[in-house]
C-alpha cells in the first residue's frame, strides 16, 4: 500500500526536515507529494532554475525509504512571470482579466503560459528522469478548480474556440443549421463573428453554450498532454497522474484520465463550512466515479487529515474517522492513501486547512490514529491491493449529459448529481455493489443498468442500451431522457425520442412542479408492494404502446394516469420513471429490479448505519465493516471468516461488535 502524505518542506526551516521525516518513518509513511505548488522556487526568475533544495528533501526522505510523487508546479506560476506577460492570466465572464494573487489563474490556451510550462516541465524532468526515488508525477493541481471552474474568456480562447468549431462542423453552414441560429437572427456569416459565451442581460444559444464547455474541458486535456508528452519521452519509467476532484464536473473526467498510467483524486469527507458535510454514501459515490473513470483502481492524493477552512475552521474530524474514511477508500479501490497535509501552515490562504500535525509541529491525537493506520496497512498492506469488484450494477453517466443540465436545469430544483446520488444512496444502503461508468463503457457485462436522465441521446448510446436490454438485462431509465440530441436541440419526435419502443411509452405530456409544490402517487404492479407516495419536481404523463404499468398518480389532473412502467424488450426488461419519487418509492423499485435481475448484495442483513463493501482478489472475498455512525452496532455473521485487524477468527452466527466510526475487515476463502 502507497502510504504517506502531501509535503511541503519549502514552508519550514531546513533544520526540521530530518525530524518531520523521521516522525513520518514512525508512522509507516513509503511515499509522500512535494513540489506541485513550487514553481518560484524551482525557478527563481526567467530561466535560473535551482532544484537543490528539493534534492536534499529527496535525499533525507529516501535515506528513510521514503519515496516521492513529484507535482509539476504549473498550477501556480510565480509573480515574475504573471508581471511580464499578464496574458497568461484568464479572462472571466465579465471580459475582466484575473489578477495575480491566487492560483490555478491560468488560461490552459495561453501560448506563453503553455511556452514557460513546457520548459519548466522539461528541466524538473531532465533533472529527475535518473533519480529512482522520484517514482512519478503528478501533473499540475486540480485542473478546473478553484473558482469559475476553470472557464476563460480571452482573444486566444476565442480564437482557439473557433479553430475546434471549424474542425467540428467544417462549414459555417452546418454549425448554424445544427445550431439552429435561425433563431434570434444569430445566422454566423464569419467564423470570427462567433462569440465566446461572455455575460449576456438574456442568455446564449444552448448549443453554443454547451460546445463551448466541451472545448474549453478540450483545452485542459490538451494542456495536460502538452505536459504528458514530455514527461513519457523523458521520464519513460516514472508513472504519470493527476489529482482530480470527484464529483467535479467541468472537465470530462473521462477524457483526462486516459492518457494518465492511473487517477488519484482529493478526498474531503468533512467540509461543513467550505463545501457542505458530505454524507458517508456521497463519499463513497465520489471513490466509484473515480474508479470508474478508467475502470482501475486509484489513489488517494489528498485525503483529509485534519479540520479544513481557509478563512473559518471546520470541525475536527473525531477520533476514528481518518482511520474510517482511509478504509473506506480502500474499500471502494484506493491503492494509494496520501494525508493532506503533513503539518499545518503558519501563513498563506491554507493557514487554517489543517494536515496532520498543527503548525507547532509536535504529535497530535490525529497523528497517533494515522500512526495505527500505518502499523495495520504495514501489516495487511499486499492483501488490500488489486482488489477487484463485482460487476452487476452500473449507474451511467457522461459529462456531456451535465454540461447540458448545467445550461439548462429543466426545473429550479432539479440538479443532476443529487439526482444520480438518489438512487446510488439506496443501492448503498442495501449493500449493492456498483461500478460507476462512462456511457461508452462495455455495458455487456452488467445485470442492472440505472441511467438517470440521460438528457441528451445519440444513435450510439440508444444502440448500446438496445442491445443490453435485448440480451436480458434490466435498464432504469428517469425522466428527462431522450429530449435533444449531441448539439443540445430537442428532438421533433414524440418523447422520450429514440427510446420509445425501448420503453414502450410515449410521454404525452409533462408538468414541471414548483418548489413547494408535490404530488402524490401509489404502486400497483402486482410484483410490487402497493406503497403510496409523493413525488416531486417533474411529472411525466405516460401513454403506454406496449409497457406495463407499475404506478399511477393519484393527484392533479393527471390523477390515474401512469408515471412508472416497464417493458419487456428482447429477453429483459426496461423501467421508466417518469417522475421524482420519494426515497421509499424509489427504494422498492429498486429493490424489485435488483431482485428481477439476480443481483446480489455484499452482505445480507446489518444495521443502516453501517457499509458493507465486498471487494475479491485471488479467490478470497474481502468484506468491509464501516460504522459510520457514533453508536456501537453488532452484526451477526453467517459463516465462519477471518477478522484482518483485529487478526481473530468469527464463527458462524456469532456477533461482532464495531464500535462508533469502527472497521472490520473479514475475510473468506
Ligand atoms: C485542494 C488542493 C490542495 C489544498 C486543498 C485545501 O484539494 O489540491 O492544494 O488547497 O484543496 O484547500
Ligand atoms: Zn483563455
Amino acid at each position: 500500500m502507497n502510504f504517506g502524505c502531501d509535503y511541503y518542506p519549502e514552508h519550514w526551516p531546513e533544520e526540521r526536515w530530518e525530524k518531520d521525516v523521521q516522525m513520518m518513518a514512525e508512522a509507516g509513511f513509503n511515499v509522500v507529494r512535494m513540489a506541485e505548488f513550487a514553481w518560484v522556487k524551482l525557478e527563481r526568475g526567467k530561466g535560473q532554475f535551482d532544484f537543490s533544495w528539493l534534492d536534499k528533501a529527496i535525499e533525507i526522505l529516501s535515506e528513510n525509504k521514503i519515496r516521492n510523487v513529484l507535482g509539476t508546479p504549473t498550477a501556480t506560476p510565480p509573480a515574475w512571470l504573471a508581471a511580464s506577460h499578464p496574458d497568461i492570466l484568464r479572462v472571466n465572464k465579465e471580459g475582466i482579466r484575473t489578477s495575480f494573487g491566487g492560483r490555478r489563474a491560468c488560461c490552459p490556451n495561453s501560448s506563453t503560459y503553455r511556452t514557460y510550462s513546457e520548459k519548466m516541465v522539461s528541466k524538473m524532468a531532465e533533472h529527475y528522469k535518473d533519480n529512482k526515488n522520484v517514482i512519478g508525477w503528478q501533473i499540475d493541481n486540480e485542473f478546473g478548480g478553484d473558482g469559475e471552474k476553470g472557464l476563460c474568456y480571452c482573444q486566444e480562447c476565442a480564437k482557439n474556440f473557433r479553430q475546434w468549431l471549424q474542425d467540428k462542423y467544417k462549414t459555417l453552414q452546418k454549425l448554424n443549421q445544427e445550431w439552429g441560429t435561425v433563431f434570434w437572427s444569430q445566422t454566423y456569416t464569419e467564423w470570427e463573428q462567433i462569440p465566446l459565451p461572455r455575460q449576456l442581460e438574456t442568455a446564449h444559444n444552448p448549443s453554443l453554450l454547451l460546445d463551448y464547455r466541451r472545448f474549453i474541458s478540450d483545452s485542459y486535456i490538451s494542456y495536460q498532454k502538452l505536459q504528458i508528452d514530455i514527461l513519457r519521452k523523458i521520464c519513460p519509467h516514472k508513472f504519470i497522474t493527476h489529482n482530480f476532484m470527484g464529483l467535479f464536473n467541468a472537465i470530462d473526467y473521462y477524457k483526462l484520465a486516459e492518457p494518465l498510467d492511473f487517477i488519484a483524486w482529493d478526498n474531503y469527507p468533512n467540509l461543513r463550512f467550505t463545501g457542505g458535510n458530505k454524507s458517508p454514501a456521497k463519499v463513497s459515490l465520489s471513490h466509484d466515479v473515480m474508479r470508474g473513470l478508467k475502470e482501475e483502481n486509484f489513489w488517494v492524493m489528498e485525503q483529509q487529515s485534519g479540520p479544513s477552512g481557509w478563512q473559518c475552521v471546520d470541525p475536527n474530524p473525531h477520533p476514528g474517522e481518518i482511520r474510517l474514511w482511509t478504509y473506506q477508500a480502500i474499500a471502494h479501490g484506493a491503492e494509494g492513501i496520501l494525508y493532506f497535509r503533513w503539518r499545518t501552515s503558519r501563513f498563506g490562504t491554507e493557514q487554517f486547512w489543517h494536515g496532520i500535525l498543527d503548525q507547532c509541529g509536535t504529535a497530535t491525537r490525529r497523528y497517533e490514529e494515522v500512526k495505527k493506520i500505518g502499523q495495520e496497512l504495514k501489516r495487511i498492506k499486499d492483501e488490500l491491493i488489486g482488489l477487484e469488484f463485482p460487476k452487476e450494477v452500473a449507474m451511467l453517466t457522461s459529462y456531456d449529459e451535465q454540461w447540458a443540465f448545467d445550461i439548462q436545469p429543466n426545473n429550479p430544483k432539479f440538479n443532476y448529481q443529487e439526482h444520480f446520488a438518489s438512487y446510488y444512496q439506496i443501492l448503498n444502503t442495501l449493500n449493492i455493489p456498483v461500478d460507476v461508468v462512462s456511457i461508452q463503457a462495455d455495458i455487456s457485462k452488467y445485470k442492472l443498468l440505472i441511467a438517470p436522465a440521460l438528457f441528451l441521446i445519440n444513435d450510439e448510446l440508444v444502440d448500446n442500451l438496445k442491445e443490453f436490454v435485448k440480451k436480458g438485462g434490466t435498464l432504469i431509465i428517469t425522466f428527462r431522457s431522450g429530449i435533444k440530441n449531441w448539439n443540445n436541440v430537442a428532438f421533433d419526435e414524440p418523447l422520450p425520442a429514440k427510446l420509445n419502443d425501448l420503453l414502450g411509452i410515449e410521454v404525452v405530456e409533462y408538468d414541471s412542479l414548483s418548489s413547494v409544490h408535490r404530488c402524490k402517487l401509489k404502486l400497483i404492479h402486482p410484483e410490487i408492494e402497493p406503497l403510496q407516495g409523493e413525488c416531486d419536481t417533474w411529472c411525466d404523463i405516460i401513454k403506454c404502446r406496449g409497457a406495463e404499468i407499475i404506478g399511477r398518480y393519484t393527484q392533479s389532473y393527471y390523477k390515474d394516469e401512469a408515471c412508472l412502467t416497464i417493458n419487456r424488450f428482447g429477453q429483459g426488461y426496461a423501467i421508466y420513471i417518469g417522475t421524482n419519487p420519494s426515497p421509499e418509492i424509489k427504494g422498492s423499485i429498486l429493490r424489485w429490479a435488483i431482485e428481477k435481475s439476480r443481483v446480489k448484495s455484499s452482505f445480507q442483513v446489518d444495521p443502516e448505519d453501517i457499509e458493507v463493501i465486498l471487494g475479491r482478489k485471488e479467490g478470497k472475498d474481502y468484506l468491509f465493516f464501516l460504522n459510520h455512525s457514533n453508536k456501537y452496532h453488532q452484526v451477526k455473521l453467517d459463516r465462519i471468516y477471518q477478522e484482518l485487524l483485529e487478526k481473530r477468527e468469527y464463527f458462524r452466527d456469532s456477533l461482532m461488535a464495531i464500535e462508533p466510526k469502527g472497521v472490520r475487515i473479514l475475510c473468506r476463502t
